[in-house]
Formats: C-alpha cells, sequence, structure tokens
C-alpha cells in the first residue's frame, strides 16, 4: 500500500530516511515525502512520482532535524499530487499513514462543522487534526494517542510527531505492518524489517491494535488495552544489502534469469537431492484425513493456486478450492471443520489475504502459508509455513516468487498424494525426477537464445492479445496475460481456450496475436481444435509448445518457441517462463517503467 520510515536519535537523518523509503518503494511510488522537526517547528518536504523527485527535491532545500519520518504513496484517497503527498501536517504535528481510515468521512464532516477544513483530498489528514486537537486541549501524547485511537476506524501503520515534544515519535499498527529496529541510542521505525536491516537487524514487531511511545533510547509498546507489553526483539533475516541489477537492465530481467538458481534452492529446502527424500514442515493436521484444501490469494499468487488446485486434486484427490483473497470473506465460505486454508503471497503482507487468512482462523481452519518473506505479517500468523527462497523480489512484476511458489506446491502435492496413496512411488519419482531437471531446463530456454525480437515488436504495437490454455496450463495463460498488462499495458485476455466460443472469440479479427499455451499434453487435441477455430478468424498463432506439439501446430503459427518436453504434472512452471519473456520483451519495445509500471505497487 504505501511505505512508511520514522527515525529519531541525535544525528541528522533526512538522508537515513530517504535511504529507507528506497528499500521501500516497492510499496508505492505516487508521491513521497519526509517530515522533521527544526528549532522546535516541522519542516517538510513532499514531491509527486516517484522517490527520485523528491530526492532533487531535498537537494534544493535543507531539511534538518534528528527525528524525522517518511512515506512513499500507492494513492487510495486522493489523485497522486503533491497536495496528497504525506506527512500530513496540522499545527504542529505532522502525520505519515499506510492503510485507510474508514471513518475519515463523518471526521471530516465533524470538522467542518468545527469550521476546520481539509487541505488534501486523503483519508488521513483527519489523524493531524485529532492529534492537533487533542495537543492543543492539554493532552500528553500518551493521552492523545489513546483518544485518537479509539476515535480512527480502519486499518493503520501510523508514525506521528508533534513539534512540542520533539524527544517522541507515536506509533500505532492496525492491520497494517510496523516494525521498530532498536539501534545504540537511535530507534527506526518502518512498514518491514527489510527498510531497517541496514540500520539495525534488531527488529521487533508491533502486533494488532498495538501503539508504541518510542525515545532514542527505547520502545514503550502498548496493547490495545492501553496496558504496557513486551514484544520480543528478533534478529531479522532480512537483507541489508542494497539491491541491485548486476548485469541486467530491468529487475524483471534479472529475477526471470534467477529462475533457474532459485527454483534449485527451493526443491532443495524440500527435497533430499541424494535420497529424494521429501520433508514438509509439521502441519497441525493429518494430510491424510483432510476434508478439504481451501488456497486464498492475490495477483499472481492466485494463480500459483489454481495450478495447486490441479495438483492437489489430480495427484493428491484432496477437493480443493481457490479464492480470490479480495473476495473470500465477503462470500460466507463453508469451511469444514479440521479442513485447512492456505496463503499465498510473496510479500506475505497483501492485505486482502491477510485479512482472509485471519477470517479463517476465527472459522476455525488449520492455517499454513506460502512465502517469500519469513518475518512477513501472514507468515508470523500462521501454524505452519513453507517458504519459497527466492530471495528479494524488487520488480513489481513477480516472477521467481511464482515459480519457486509452483514448484513447492507441486512437491506438497506429490508428497501429500504418496502419504495418502493416491500416488504412486512410481509416478512420484517420475514427477519429482523430472521436477530436479528443472533449472537446467529453464536455464537451456534462455541460452537456446530465441528470437523475441519479432514477436515482441508485433505484441507491442497491438490493442488486444489474447491468451489460451487448458487444463493445467490455463492459470498460465491467465498469468501470461496479466504479465503483459502489468508491464506493457497492453489490454490482455487470458481464457481456457475451450472457453473461447463463448465469448471472447467476439474480440478476434485479422491479425489479433493469440498466445498458445499448448505442451503435447492430455489436453493437445482440444487445445489444437482451439487454436483452429482463432485461426479461421485471422488471428495470428504465438505458439509455445514442444517437439511434438510443434510438429503438429507450426504450419498454423506465425511464430513457435520451442520447450522442452517434460512431464505433464510440470508444464506450467516451464511454460511460466516464455509468458514473462513475452511480457518482458514486449514491455521493452514499447519503454514502460518495467520495474515500476504505473499505478501498481507490490504490496497491497
Ligand atoms: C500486487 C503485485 C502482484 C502480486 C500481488 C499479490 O498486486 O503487483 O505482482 O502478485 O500483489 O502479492 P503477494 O505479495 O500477496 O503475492
Amino acid at each position: 500500500m504505501c511505505g512508511i520510515v520514522g527515525i529519531i536519535g541525535t544525528e541528522s537523518v533526512t538522508q537515513r530516511i530517504l535511504a529507507a523509503l528506497k528499500r521501500l518503494e516497492y510499496r508505492g511510488y505516487d508521491s513521497a515525502g519526509i517530515s522533521t522537526i527544526n528549532k522546535q517547528k516541522i519542516a517538510r518536504c513532499r514531491a509527486a512520482g516517484k522517490l527520485s523527485n523528491l530526492e532533487q527535491e531535498l537537494n534544493n532545500g535543507t531539511l534538518s532535524g534528528t527525528i524525522g519520518i517518511g512515506h512513499t504513496r500507492w494513492a487510495t484517497h486522493g489523485v497522486p499530487n503533491v497536495e496528497n503527498a504525506h506527512p500530513h501536517v496540522a499545527g504542529k504535528v505532522a502525520v505519515v499513514h499506510n492503510g485507510i481510515i474508514e471513518n475519515y468521512q463523518q471526521l471530516k464532516e465533524e470538522f467542518a462543522d468545527k469550521g476546520v477544513l481539509m487541505q488534501t483530498e486523503t483519508d488521513t489528514e483527519v489523524v493531524a487534526h485529532l492529534a492537533s486537537q487533542y495537543l492543543e486541549a492539554g493532552m500528553q501524547p500518551t493521552e492523545m494517542m489513546q483518544a485518537l485511537l479509539s476515535k480512527i476506524r480502519g486499518a493503520f501503520a501510523l508514525l506521528i510527531m508533534t513539534a512540542d515534544h520533539p524527544d517522541v515519535l507515536l506509533a500505532a499498527r492496525k492491520s497494517s505492518p510496523l516494525a521498530i529496529a532498536h539501534g545504540d541510542g537511535e530507534m527506526f521505525l518502518g512498514s518491514d524489517a527489510l527498510a531497517l536491516a541496514h540500520l539495525s537487524r534488531k527488529i521487533s514487531y508491533l502486533e494488532d491494535g498495538d501503539w508504541a511511545i518510542i525515545t532514542k533510547d527505547e520502545a514503550k509498546i502498548y496493547n490495545l488495552e492501553n496496558e504496557v507489553i513486551d514484544r520480543p526483539i528478533l534478529i531479522t533475516e532480512a537483507s541489508d544489502k542494497t539491491p541491485d541489477k548486476g548485469k541486467y537492465r530491468h529487475y524483471m530481467e534479472k529475477e526471470i534469469h534467477e529462475q533457474p538458481e532459485v527454483i534449485g534452492y527451493t526443491l532443495a529446502s524440500y527435497r533430499n537431492p541424494t535420497t529424494g527424500k521429501i520433508t514438509l514442515p509439521d502441519f497441525a493436521f493429518s494430510p491424510l484425513k483432510l476434508p478439504k484444501l481451501t488456497i486464498v490469494a492475490a495477483g499472481t499468487s492466485f494463480y500459483a493456486g489454481m495450478v495447486a488446485k490441479y495438483w492437489f486434486e489430480k495427484l493428491a484427490r484432496i477437493p480443493t478450492e481457490v479464492d480470490i483473497a479480495s473476495e473470500f470473506r465477503y462470500r460466507n465460505p463453508v469451511l469444514i471443520e479440521n479442513g485447512a486454508s492456505l496463503f499465498i503471497s510473496q510479500s506475505g503482507e497483501s492485505l486482502d489475504t491477510l485479512m482472509a487468512q485471519r477470517y479463517a482462523r476465527d472459522n476455525g481452519q488449520n492455517i499454513i502459508s506460502l512465502v517469500n518473506v519469513p518475518e512477513s505479517t501472514i507468515a508470523r500468523e500462521s501454524d505452519t509455513v513453507l517458504r519459497t527462497l527466492a530471495g528479494p523480489e524488487i520488480s513489481v512484476a513477480s516472477t521467481k516468487a511464482f515459480t519457486t511458489q509452483l514448484i513447492t506446491l507441486l512437491t506438497m502435492a506429490v508428497h501429500w498424494g504418496q502419504l495418502r496413496g493416491t500416488l504412486s512411488d512410481e509416478m512420484a519419482s517420475s514427477i519429482m525426477d523430472n521436477l530436479t531437471e528443472m533449472p537446467s531446463l529453464l536455464a537451456a530456454i534462455f541460452s537456446d537464445d530465441l528470437d523475441w525480437g519479432s514477436v515482441s515488436k508485433e505484441l507491442a504495437s497491438s490493442r488486444d492479445v489474447i491468451y489460451l490454455g487448458r487444463g493445467i496450463n490455463f492459470p498460465i495463460a491467465l498469468e501470461g496475460a496479466l504479465k503483459l498488462k502489468e508491464v506493457s499495458y497492453i489490454h490482455a485476455e487470458g481464457y481456457a481456450a475451450g472457453e473461447m466460443k463463448h465469448g471472447p472469440i467476439a474480440l478476434l479479427e485479422k491479425g489479433v496475436p493469440v498466445v498458445m499455451v499448448a505442451p503435447h499434453d492430455e489436453w493437445f487435441e482440444k487445445t489444437s481444435s482451439n487454436l483452429k477455430e482463432a485461426l479461421a478468424r485471422g488471428a495470428r498463432v504465438v505458439l509455445l509448445s514442444d517437439d511434438k506439439g510443434i510438429e503438429k501446430l507450426h504450419e498454423a503459427a506465425t511464430w513457435v518457441f520451442r520447450m522442452p518436453e517434460v512431464h505433464q504434472m510440470l508444464t506450467p512452471i516451464l511454460y511460466s517462463l516464455p509468458v514473462q519473456l513475452l511480457a518482458y520483451h514486449t514491455a521493452r519495445q514499447k519503454g514502460t517503467e518495467i520495474d515500476q509500471p504505473r499505478n501498481l505497487a507490490k504490496s497491497v
């Protein structure tokens, strides 16, 4: 959603806040700002757009102080301009906020009745006014926080500072994440440990409902009942290195190329390469008796869940349903007692996924999560955590997190299939042996040096692109279309190939590119018929297939990309690569901001 940072200490904070914000830019880049307290006054610098704009603004002026707060925004309420950029200031108070104040309209009206008008379109500004009003009425910071938190509703991570108390930073957390890093005579706050790891590795996490008064020497944390509470100090695993693109032009390109390696790491963390034995973390239930598995996720992680449904049902015969996180808790899902719910999230912080997870927990589900950030909120609130070892994923469009999710989910389905007796040892070995070859198969696709130039030029000048797949590769068609939309801004739709005739075929006219994800598998004959239907309407086909498939269909396709042959259960992992590369190369042709596409954020 947004990234927030605060520092209180004895040395100048501005550049360090900026550096921490850079590590949080994945959370939003619509605008950014920093406030400090200088000579008992709030000073502020803000800029619309990316942090580099704020950096320039900061160079034009001086913003000094030993206490400060900063923000990088993903706009919810109010257009992304300077006025709506955080920090928001009222009187002697400055506030940064990640989340949504749900009752802001009502609070705005209450202020308007008193003749106080808001200067911005944001939901956050009311928080600054409330804090200022309470302090002006004579409340001390502790009382002010209690009054404020009983007045506002919604989701928030808040940092507040006031010129009258330049020796304290105030913080509060409900649903949105907030971490404290403990320094030596300095304290740091941020949306996640990654933002702070280069400042101090000693991290404590605020729990939901916590708030805190922070001086340069200590953090006094209160819970929802306003009782002082201890939150443990952990040593974070988050990297303190500044990410870099290495030899690549974009993080997306780098992360696509890292897949052979990180897939190898992830697989080796679950399967002993010598004995072939699969070891998963302990579950609070027996997979043998599992009546149903519910998978919930958002975005690309949701498509990983869709692929996993095929695996869990086919290999382990577990009834599996997959839900979009933002829909799940609103449809009153039937959750079978002692069932398990699996939440997939690269960041471990997507708010809809977290809320769905809490809903499932409240409804008696065993909670499993599959995350790339092991200290994330979703991981911390799970009974069992499965990890992808993808390393930090910086590009907003997810690539290596997706394929490592798939690796983990397939390993899990195979293991459970063996335990439940629904998958023969022979079949399990055949899948897993082939899976261990996945890193080299993917690496071979890079060294094949396929020509993405001509097809990406064509896609870059198209208005619509259709992606079709069947069976286990239907979700890869969806993911391919999503990748293209995200990074190239071209309208793309993914469909189950057999569904095309029920509507989407109306979009087809001469020349429309249709990307067929078509390995030679049990669905191939059907997919070929759908390809012919598209051809008959003038579509130009981009065929992703293997030797056998290409032999049968190459004459029908304008562009052909040859993939190695693998066990059909593995094709979604393998075919993720060409759809990622198609999107990446098309975006390069278009010259879009590939790593930070407009309107998106990595964690919302
Ligand atoms: C955002 C990102 C997507 C991502 C989705 C889910 O929308 O732009 O790339 O797939 O969130 O994120 P998660 O961290 O929960 O996997």
